[in-house]
């Protein structure tokens, strides 16, 4: 029988991307930066978010690409607001995927392609979709705009990047697999359509407090302490990790914290349940709790 700790590590290898996702994530985000950069004059275009800091869950989906405007495209949105570059990206997608395929989200453009995923969340090593961000260079940092301020925002994914680096070296290299766990349990269908933390970059900028002290060597312990730690400071006021946008925790209100407060606490408890059934030796009904906390990548064997 698999042991717990083997089953951790399987699981965080399931929640890393594969050769195969990378083949058809580099072929889907080539396409997209290709024809952007025929429509509008890109000074620069690189992927960003979680999915260029390895911190990107599965299923594969919403991957960021950041598209720097030239000089003259910045002259022409930066005095806008922020809905009309948005705009017209967004009108460009739909004349190459259509109408059904492309989204205006608060700061981005959402590609979907179509892929779908089983019951088990593999989807045959496919990308679920792209998100496509218009910026414009601030000195060393960036502005891209904001829907849903109506202003554009200020940001900076080197520094994002940095301090995950930084966090995943002071955690013996594990900080990024425990951040990938805790977002693919913030995906799991049991909570239905609504994640209990909002964004789930929210996590990532918890965990860089809320995982310290080193890692202790037991993914177990380790999951347990982070759902407790995010459950105490879920309410707490989060703000950019690089000083410059719009506070993290901004994306829920007081009640939709209270809602993730309670699903971190009993997701802190089901933990300790999970760790308590192996302590008394019943590895396999541990097992099953821990799948049914995080979903189905978790193995039973
Ligand atoms: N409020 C903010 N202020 C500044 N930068 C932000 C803010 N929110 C997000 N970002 C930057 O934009 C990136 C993309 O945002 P997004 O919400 O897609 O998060 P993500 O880290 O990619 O997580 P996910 O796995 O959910 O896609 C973030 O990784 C971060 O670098
Ligand atoms: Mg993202």
């Amino acid at each position: 029988m698999i042991s717990l700790d083997e089953a951790f590590r399987k699981f965080k290898s399931r929640l890393e991307l594969n050769e195969r996702e990378q083949t058809n994530a580099s072929k889907r985000h080539t396409e997209v930066r290709e024809y952007i950069r025929t429509k509008f004059a890109i000074q620069r275009d690189f992927l960003t978010g979680s999915y260029a800091r390895h911190t990107k869950t599965k299923p594969l989906k919403d991957i960021d690409i950041f598209f720097v405007l030239s000089a003259s495209e910045t002259e022409k949105y930066h005095s806008q607001p922020p809905s009309k570059v948005l705009e017209d990206f967004h009108k460009v997608l739909v004349d190459k995927y259509g109408e059904a395929a492309v989204r205006k989200q608060g700061r981005s453009i959402n590609v979907d392609f179509g892929v779908v995923v089983d019951a088990d969340d593999n989807t045959d090593y496919r990308v679920l979709s792209v998100d496509v961000v218009p910026a414009v260079s601030a000195g060393s940092d960036y502005e891209i705009p904001n829907n849903d301020t109506g202003k554009w925002m200020k940001t900076n994914p080197e520094i994002h990047a940095g301090k995950a680096r930084d966090a995943h070296q002071a955690f013996s290299s594990e900080w990024k697999g425990l951040v990938r766990m805790a977002k693919y349990w913030n995906n799991n269908p049991k909570h239905g359509a609504d994640k209990p933390v909002k964004p789930s970059f929210l996590i990532e900028v918890m965990a860089l407090e809320c995982l310290h002290g080193g890692w202790q060597g037991r993914f177990d312990y380790e999951v347990q302490t982070l759902f407790s730690s995010l459950a105490d400071r879920i309410k707490d006021e989060w703000k950019d990790p690089a000083g410059l946008g719009s506070p993290i925790s901004d994306g829920m209100d007081d009640a939709r914290k209270e809602r993730a407060y309670q699903m971190l606490v009993a997701a802190s408890r089901e933990a300790s349940n999970a760790i308590h059934l192996a302590r008394k030796g019943q590895n396999t009904e541990a097992l099953k709790a821990w799948r049914q906390l995080f979903g189905p990548k978790f193995p039973l064997s």
